[in-house]
């Protein structure tokens, strides 16, 4: 055997392989970039690398379902960059992100999709894909969506009721973009707050004379947020196209996504790692930076009970999958906005810690399980997506993007010691429970933390295109299509007279 064969080889030895639907006490062999064999006792070639993980969890590599890698907004640019957002999302045990392609309005849906795939490719450092943004309509766009959807491998478009004049699209534009998901077999994601009420109610608290932070908060309140997740849901239910919701932020909207699926309308709910770890009370910490530090659209919650309600939810199925909406900015920045907090460019961190903040939040507080944190973290949003058995899941034929996990194992989130570009960290101080220790992307090695060690470049990520009509969210709503969609009642014409409309009166 060549030495350089042995490199595409790994075999993963006695660990406890964790799935979505069980564990078990299994080896893994890799060949290649694949996961081949899963079992004990397995008959690997002679040179294979091999990795210990014995005392640990094998488990899929965390899905990122929603990161703003260097993001053109509010005047300038999230400062985790491709490569160092996916080396960071590396480090934490997260093995693909899914980015947003989101250009201003007016700007062909193509050419940001290019100009992103431009910025994305050569610098990732772990597969990923896009959701695209869709923020004016016209022929133009209905016919973009059609070709990114059938060639580009894109199959979740996201639109925004939020930030009126820059994103925001109105009811009746949101109804034909749902209309076009529901016709090309796309997801249909929504950023749920009404813009118009924001808008308002950023004058009226800068008229009060609340410059500072807390002014974010208090004119987006919960309501914004659960008055847009209803309307959303009612619009998508109307064309029978299937609705996801971003970063759940608050119990209210929380509740509405719930109320929707038990009246059976095809919805998911998306909490992100800032919503299960920390509280909007920030808002009012006395440092400008700290508070500034925590500003995102929608806003994290006053009610410091919040991520415990969001957390109990994601364990025990109302919601689905976890993102984290990584888009972060610096403190001079978030210093933009230092007298207007309408100004501070909105975003928050979490790709590298999404995965330690719901392991200590969900399962070391008991809330879910080991096989519900991997369905939470990543067999979800395969499923959701489009990409599964592809990814999500530890069995021969899948993408070998999997981490050793050390569940005893505990680390202090710190700004100082993240891998992250960003000079704060929203979880600052959490002790959490559940490290990665190694993460395997595409059959490689690619960090140990045991010696903080990356072995990967910029590129050696790839793009992962997601094919349209996803079983797992069309299969319900084309039997919908077949047995509900409207239909006339046959009756004879109405034979009598009409009264006719004198146009003179
Ligand atoms: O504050 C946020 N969420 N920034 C990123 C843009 C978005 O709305 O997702
Ligand atoms: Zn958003
Ligand atoms: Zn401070
Ligand atoms: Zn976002």
């Amino acid at each position: 055997m060549s030495v350089g064969a042995s490199h595409n080889r790994l075999h993963i030895k006695g660990g406890r392989v964790v799935n979505a639907d069980c564990s078990v006490d299994a080896d893994v062999y890799i060949e290649n970039g694949l996961i081949v064999k899963v079992g004990k006792n397995l008959d690997v070639p002679g040179g294979t690398r091999v990795v210990d993980a014995s005392g640990k969890l094998v488990m899929p590599g965390g899905i990122d379902t929603h990161t703003h890698m260097q993001l053109p907004f509010m005047g300038t640019f999230a400062v985790d960059d491709f490569y160092v957002g996916t080396k960071a999302a590396i480090a934490g045990g997260t093995t693909m992100i899914i980015d947003f392609v989101l250009d201003q309005k007016g700007v062909s849906l193509i050419e940001a999709y290019d100009k992103w795939r431009g910025w994305a490719d050569p610098k990732v450092c772990c597969d990923y894909s896009f959701h695209i943004a869709v923020t004016w309509w016209s022929p133009q766009v209905k016919s973009e969506m059609a070709e990114l959807a059938k060639n580009r491998g894109i199959n979740s478009f996201k639109m925004f009721m939020a930030y009126k004049d820059v994103f925001m699209l109105d009811d009746s534009e949101l109804y034909e973009v749902y209309k076009n998901c529901r016709e090309l077999g796309a997801l249909a994601m929504m950023h749920a707050e009404n813009g118009h009420v924001i808008q308002h109610e950023q004058e009226r608290m800068l008229n009060l004379g609340i410059t500072g932070p807390e002014g974010h908060a208090l004119c987006r309140p919960e309501d914004v947020e659960a008055e847009a997740t209803g309307r959303a849901i009612m619009i998508a239910n109307r064309l029978n196209c299937p609705m996801y919701i971003v970063h759940v932020m608050s119990k209210s909207s929380a509740d509405v996504i719930v109320q929707a699926r038990k009246q059976g309308n095809v919805v998911f709910g998306e909490p992100i790692a800032a919503s299960l770890g920390t509280d909007g009370t920030n808002y009012w910490h006395k440092c400008w930076r700290h508070a500034a530090g925590h500003v995102m659209g929608p806003p994290l919650r006053p009610d410091p009970t919040t991520p415990g309600y969001l957390m109990d939810l994601l364990a025990n199925g109302d919601l689905e999958c976890t993102g984290t909406d990584n888009c972060t900015f610096n403190a001079s920045q978030k210093a933009l906005g230092k007298d207007n907090f309408a100004k501070i460019p909105n975003g928050v961190n979490g790709v590298e810690d999404r995965m330690s903040v719901i392991w200590e939040k969900g399962v070391a507080s008991g809330k879910m399980d080991e096989n519900r944190f991997v369905a939470v973290t990543s067999t979800n949003a395969a499923k959701v997506f489009n990409i599964y058995p592809q990814k999500g899941v530890i069995a021969p034929g899948s993408d070998a993007d999997i981490i050793i996990w050390d569940a005893e194992a505990t680390r202090t989130i710190s700004a100082k010691t993240h891998h992250q570009a960003v000079d704060f960290n929203i979880f600052e101080g959490l002790v959490c429970h559940g490290v990665n220790s190694c993460t395997i992307s595409r059959g490689k090695v690619v960090y140990e933390a045991e010696d903080n060690k990356f072995t990967v470049s910029g590129g050696d990520g790839k793009f992962v295109p997601r094919k349209p009509f996803c079983k797992y969210v069309y299969n319900r709503i084309n039997k919908r299509k077949e047995n509900y969609d409207p239909s006339k009642v046959e009756r004879e014409p109405f034979q009598g007279p009409v009264h006719q409309i004198n146009k003179a009166t």
